[in-house]
């Protein structure tokens, strides 16, 4: 017998051992049930932990030097406050967020097809969920789950081949031997929801056998559009406001200087003077109010009689000038439509600020620092325009949008920042450095002594104010930097 020569030796050794390994490999297939003939390649999921809820959020940390705002109600009063507080902040929580906050991720590999955004319904309305599919390889009998919480599921009536259950319920099931079969009325599901409600939302469990997701459903009445006909010349799309409170002369100043540059222009006064004078003028209307309502409340009515677009706030020591651009704050709110609030500089100061706010932890509150000087990045196309969070006390806004947020009257004197702090979120803001106004110097004559004791600020006014962030904005403790 011819001896085998040592190479070939060695390639019966390799072959051995491929055979092994690969005898091995099958068994280890075997036994984990992975099927090498099934067509899809799936590789088991995890066990889906769908998160229950996102994590709380961690205290917030009040910055150094930061007014303190919990100890500044009478001590006897604290206790019952703060529950109120409590109180109403749940049901602004209960108001302002829904399941659609809850983090959603797709797990690997899954056969199931979904939406994952986008499937809106209406109120009580049944609507097709789009896309829902069921991609998998071959099997006896298919069967598919899906559940919701806040309204039902229908299906068409099926053939023979496929049964239904739970249709007209808040979980239904479709099992059949066709995947064909089952696809179709898949695609033929809808979701109604059970109660009436504007603006929340669902989320719907979808499975096949240990296969799991979950998506949402919004559900929203649509909202009419109310839309506002600018017309074509500046007097149809902004009305100027101003409040005033003591201070004729330099009103008439102001108003002088406007006419000189927009003669017909509509101006807006709302006046809470002890002793009023009727300001007559075509295209001018003063609205008297009962004698030291404040500032807010007067900023308030003033926008309650606005019918244009836009709005420029101006105060009643200001004075136009040929810088007093208004053409140019409307440009900018035309080319970025979703900016609020334009804001221009007065005597040479922009005054905008940034807030940082923190929401803290739901139970003592948040914190808040105003930054001065605080601004974002350039408007697209205008380099001189700046978004930011507030502005100075001269800007066009536009109209609707003032309201929705509005001045809080309980606000008497100094009240700026707190308007911005209020809109927070909801406001677009830009500054702009090249729209200006003048600010009247103070005179003899035009300095009324009674005006300066009822505008200043006292200890008390600054206690309400933080006692009303306190509350009304559920903060911890507030800075002005
Ligand atoms: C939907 O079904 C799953 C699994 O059976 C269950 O964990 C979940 O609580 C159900 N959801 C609703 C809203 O009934």
């Amino acid at each position: 017998m011819k001896k085998m020569p040592e190479s070939n030796k060695r390639l019966v050794l390799v072959a051995v051992i491929c055979v092994t390994t690969l005898l091995l490999l099958l068994m280890y297939c075997k036994t984990n049930s992975f099927s090498l003939a099934s067509q899809e390649m799936v590789i088991e999921p995890k066990r889906s932990t769908f998160p229950r809820q996102l994590p709380p959020s961690p205290s917030c940390e009040c910055s150094h030097g930061a007014v303190p705002l919990k100890d500044l109600h009478p001590k006897e009063q604290r206790e019952a406050i703060m529950q109120r507080r409590t109180k109403e902040f749940q049901q602004h929580k209960a108001r302002t967020s829904s399941v659609l906050s809850k983090l959603l991720y797709a797990l690997p590999n899954s056969p199931l097809q979904y939406p994952i955004q986008g499937y809106t319904v209406r109120p009580l309305t049944p609507t097709l969920i789009p896309v829902l599919e069921l991609h998998a390889g071959k099997r006896d009998s298919y069967k598919v789950f899906l559940n919701v919480s806040k309204g039902i599921l229908t299906t068409v009536t099926p053939d023979a081949q496929v049964t239904v259950n739970g249709a007209g319920t808040r979980g239904l099931s479709i099992e059949s031997s066709s995947l064909v079969l089952l696809n179709e009325l898949l695609a033929k599901v809808s979701y109604t929801s059970s109660t009436y409600h504007i603006n929340s939302g669902d989320l719907a469990f979808f499975r096949f056998e240990s296969h799991e997701a979950l998506f949402p459903i919004v559900i929203k009445q649509p909202q009419v559009p109310v839309l506002y006909d600018m017309g074509t010349d500046i007097r149809s799309q902004v009305t100027i406001i101003t409040k005033t409170f003591l201070r004729y002369p330099q009103l008439k100043v102001l108003l002088a200087s406007i006419r000189k540059f927009y003669p017909d222009i509509t101006v807006i006064i709302a006046d809470d003077s002890f002793e009023p004078e009727h300001i007559s003028g075509e295209n001018i209307q003063q609205y008297i109010m009962p004698p030291a309502q404040g500032w807010f409340a007067g900023r308030n009515l003033a926008v309650s009689q606005v019918i244009t677009k836009y709005l420029l706030w101006v105060d009643d020591d200001f004075f136009f000038t040929e810088n007093t651009k208004i053409e140019e704050f409307v440009e900018v709110m035309e080319a970025v439509p979703e900016l609020d609030v334009v804001g221009g500089s007065v005597e040479g100061n922009q005054f905008y600020f940034s807030i940082l706010y923190e929401e803290g932890d739901g139970v003592e509150g948040g914190c808040l620092i105003r930054k001065s000087g605080g601004k974002f990045h350039p408007l697209p196309d205008l380099p001189k325009c700046y978004f930011t969070h507030g502005v100075v006390n001269f800007f066009l806004a536009r109209t609707d949008a003032v309201r929705r947020v509005g001045f809080d009257p309980q606000l008497q004197r100094v009240a700026h920042s707190e308007f911005f702090m209020d809109g927070l979120g909801s406001l677009m803001v830009a500054t702009c450095q090249d729209v200006k106004i003048g600010h009247q110097r103070k005179t003899a004559e035009n300095t009324n002594p009674r005006y300066a004791k009822f505008r200043t600020p006292t200890k008390s006014d600054d206690g309400f104010k933080s006692q009303l962030h306190y509350f009304k904005n559920h903060l911890k403790c507030f800075l002005y930097s």
